[in-house]
């Protein structure tokens, strides 16, 4: 297609008025007449049986209006996410600290949580498991969820075989081994999640909230209400950041709210607060990770043999997902010849982690890109170069033996952000300052990333997007999309493929809220996709269009290149002469092939690359780390705007610096210690680097918009690496372990080298 003055363009967002004046309508903003609040008895225990709820109390007073509990669902009281294991309420037996459990519905949220207080849950306490290891042991207690393998805890198991790993490994001139532990990772979200239910006309419900997934909401509602789809509508609310962690708890917030709505014939709002939300709501899983890695004597990788344990936490939810992306992304951007990987997800009795950008690969990606250093020092090849030998290259094929004929780009991010460093005039510089510096060491990390873009083997029946466009009769252009807007960018990035796609001027085209009811199902806002499919829904609906728009033009005898000018005129005749005006588009992804078995095969449609390089500087007494320079390029094909595609870059640092350095939860008898944002900390624009050089090498998808293959969580995925091995160039120690906080380094420090 070719390449004209919107696309790539960095067009400032049409949404970015109404968020900074504080007008864009959140879900906490929106209100309805006689609407009610809801607020949520909680379980205080990792596990325990419910013995009785006694709710009189709370029954008699002021304001309230209903007192719901597991009973009292009209349909199936589960939340249906991938498999129906979660209850909307729980009945009989509670699993998790934060488990909702009743659900009280009165007139102000005061009074609900008042009343919510005044329930009396009696609970016999069992024993519960917390940590995933001993989760596996035999005679560990059991999670008891009925979707775990019979008599055990484990949830899911996967296994990539190809040729035969322990060969190489026996063969290999060189092998490293390694553990490695990665930690909880809270989304923080600016917006926490809500949602609102509203009762409509004919019998139908309307949930409006805070998601990525409308159509996932759509069907959990549906569900626990016994409704018909067609009868629930679902309209995505401006969403104030997500991450993945508003994948698929809306669908649980969502039907508590609808159990509600629908019970009181009355709209009712859930909103979390930030404590309850950082406490109750899903996050990344954490991991142990062996690593074994073969290689020749030139530190070309023969073969890798890694096992990979996923904390899911008490319900499924979306490990499966999340492990299957831990088990493909294994062996990164790099050939591997022979590769074993075996992937388990275990439940506990923890919250149940969920999606966050990047999808259980970052809980290999620290491991790998380790690996990749540790050979380089065995073997005495620099880093860089050894990552130059084992790269992928357009023809090659990934570890699931997916063959990528074209846009494989990793070898030139690699070597574009090696040249931006100044890669061998650094390692002196930092040598330098290093040999005369005893308060403070420097170091520097490069890491290289490999991130299939879409659903791909796991759910290709998810990879498919709709569209709806009209030409109104003064010349404007309506167009509806099934993903949503979540700060990535998306809104603008769409409709800037929207107006090019039908050659009219961007302010002609307006974007409506996102809802179930104006588009056929679109699958989640997730994995990269969101952005990539709309743009192709939405040039499918485009070309049509356009193709209606030309032939009224020509039978006006309007030239072609007057039609963007002269629109209202062409509209007008459209609308006198009683012609169709609106269109649909749909995308859907090239089926792959995977085999679940042996885990090889096409496993996505395409791979987004990228390589990260960053220099910090370790403070020697107090084990601080501050990252001092940073340098990204990207491969995700055709940059559409050039200006937010930066923004996902470094705002992925900024949360890959977070999850090496600081972030993390820990876990006391079954409880998250934690209590929001004074308790967990993110970067602030003092730990993030000031002038990070960000470039795109654009190696363009032929089945993607314009080229386009989608950016949004590649930024997080390579950074925390490239900043994990700065420390270890810094400290010169073996890092096995997030977060490389002040005493974590301050200990490593001591120990002799
Ligand atoms: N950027 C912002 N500002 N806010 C977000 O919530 N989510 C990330 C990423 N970038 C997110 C973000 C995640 S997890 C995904 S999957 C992608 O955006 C989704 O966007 P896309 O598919 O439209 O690129
Ligand atoms: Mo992003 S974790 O795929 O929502």
């Amino acid at each position: 297609m070719k390449r004209t003055t919107l696309i790539g363009a960095g067009v400032p967002r049409p949404d970015a008025i109404d968020k900074v004046r504080g007008e864009a309508r959140y879900a906490d903003d929106l209100a309805f007449p006689g609407m009610l609040h809801a607020s949520l008895v909680r379980s205080p225990h990792p596990h325990a049986r419910i013995v009785g709820i006694e709710a009189e109390a709370a029954r008699s007073l002021s304001g309230v209006v209903a007192v719901l509990t597991a009973t009292d669902v009209p349909g199936d009281n589960i939340v249906h996410v991938i498999v129906d294991d979660q209850p909307a309420l729980a009945e009989g037996v509670v699993r998790y600290v934060g488990e909702p459990v009743v659900l009280v519905v009165a007139g102000t949220r005061a009074e609900a949580r008042a009343a919510a207080a005044a329930v009396h849950v009696e609970y016999e306490v069992l024993p519960f498991v917390a940590d995933p290891l001993a989760a596996l042991e035999p005679g560990a207690p059991l999670v008891a969820v009925p979707s775990a393998a019979e008599g055990g805890n484990l949830f899911n198991r996967m296994v990539l075989d190809k040729g035969d790993a322990d060969r190489a490994v026996a063969d290999a001139v060189a092998v490293v081994e390694g553990v490695y532990e990665t930690g909880y990772q809270e989304h923080a979200y600016l917006e926490t999640q809500g949602a609102v239910a509203v009762p409509e006309e004919l019998g139908a419900l309307c949930v409006y909230g805070s998601m990525q997934c409308p159509f996932y909401v759509q069907n959990a509602v549906a569900k626990v209400l016994g409704l018909p789809l067609a009868k629930v509508r679902v309209v995505a609310t401006a969403t104030g950041g997500a991450f993945g962690g508003k994948e698929d708890v809306p669908s649980l917030i969502g039907s508590l709210a609808a159990i509600g709505a629908w019970a009181t014939r009355r709209p009712v709002k859930l909103v979390l607060d930030r404590a309850e939300d950082v406490l109750t709501t899903s996050k990344r899983h954490p991991s142990v990770v062996r690593y074994k890695t073969a290689a020749d004597a030139d530190g070309r990788i023969t073969g890798i043999d890694v096992d990979v344990v996923l904390n899911a936490g008490a319900y499924q939810t979306l490990s499966s997902a999340v492990l299957w992306r831990s088990l493909v992304t294994a062996a990164g951007p790099y050939r591997v010849p022979n590769v074993r990987v075996v992937a388990r997800s275990v439940a506990t009795n923890t919250v149940p982690n969920g999606a966050f950008r990047g999808f259980g690969s970052p809980q290999v990606i620290f491991p790998h890109e380790s690996q990749m250093d540790l050979l380089a020092e065995r073997l005495k090849i620099d880093r860089v170069e050894i990552r130059r030998r084992n790269v992928l290259h357009a023809g090659d094929c990934t570890s699931t033996d997916h063959c990528v004929a074209s846009s494989v780009g990793v070898a030139e991010t690699l070597d574009r952000a090696a040249d931006l460093a100044h890669w061998p005039e650094r390692l002196a510089s930092i040598d330098a300052h290093n040999r005369s510096s005893s308060e403070t060491r420097r170091g520097i990390g490069v890491a290289c990333v490999l991130y299939g873009v879409g659903l791909g083997g796991k759910a290709p029946f998810l990879d498919k997007a709709g569209a709806t466009m009209k030409l109104e009769p003064d010349g404007s252009v309506g167009v509806a999309i099934g993903t949503v807007e979540m700060g990535q960018g998306l809104t603008t990035a769409v409709l800037q493929v929207a107006a090019e796609g039908l050659g009219v001027p961007l302010d002609r085209v307006q974007l409506a809220p996102v809802d179930t009811s104006r588009v056929p199902d679109s699958g989640p806002t997730v994995a990269s996709r969101g952005t990539m499919m709309s743009a192709l829904a939405v040039l499918d609906a485009a070309a049509k269009l356009r193709e209606r728009i030309e032939n009224v033009a020509k039978a006006h005898k309007i030239p072609k290149r007057e039609i963007a000018d002269r629109l209202p005129e062409i509209a007008h005749h459209f609308w006198i002469e009683n012609l169709d005006p609106a269109v649909e588009g749909f995308a859907s992804t090239e089926p792959v092939s995977w085999d679940p078995a042996t885990g090889l095969g096409d496993a996505y449609p395409v791979y987004a690359y990228a390589t990260h390089i960053a220099e910090v500087e370790v403070d020697v007494r107090t084990g601080e780390t501050r990252v001092i320079d940073y340098i990204a390029v990207h491969d995700s094909g055709r940059i559409l705007n050039r200006a937010l595609a930066t923004g996902q870059v470094e705002g992925g640092v900024a949360q890959g610096i977070g999850f090496a350095l600081m972030e993390g939860i820990g876990v006391r008898d079954g409880h998250l210690v934690v209590n929001g944002f004074t308790t967990y900390r993110i970067p602030t624009i003092r730990d993030v680097p000031l002038k990070p050089i960000v470039d795109f090498v654009e190696d363009l998808f032929p089945a993607g918009p314009f080229g386009m293959k989608g950016i949004g969580e590649v930024p997080l995925m390579a950074a925390h690496a490239a900043v994990a091995r700065a420390v270890a160039h810094a400290t010169g120690r073996r890092l096995t372990k997030y977060p490389l906080d002040p005493p974590r380094v301050r200990a490593l420090l001591q120990e002799e080298a």
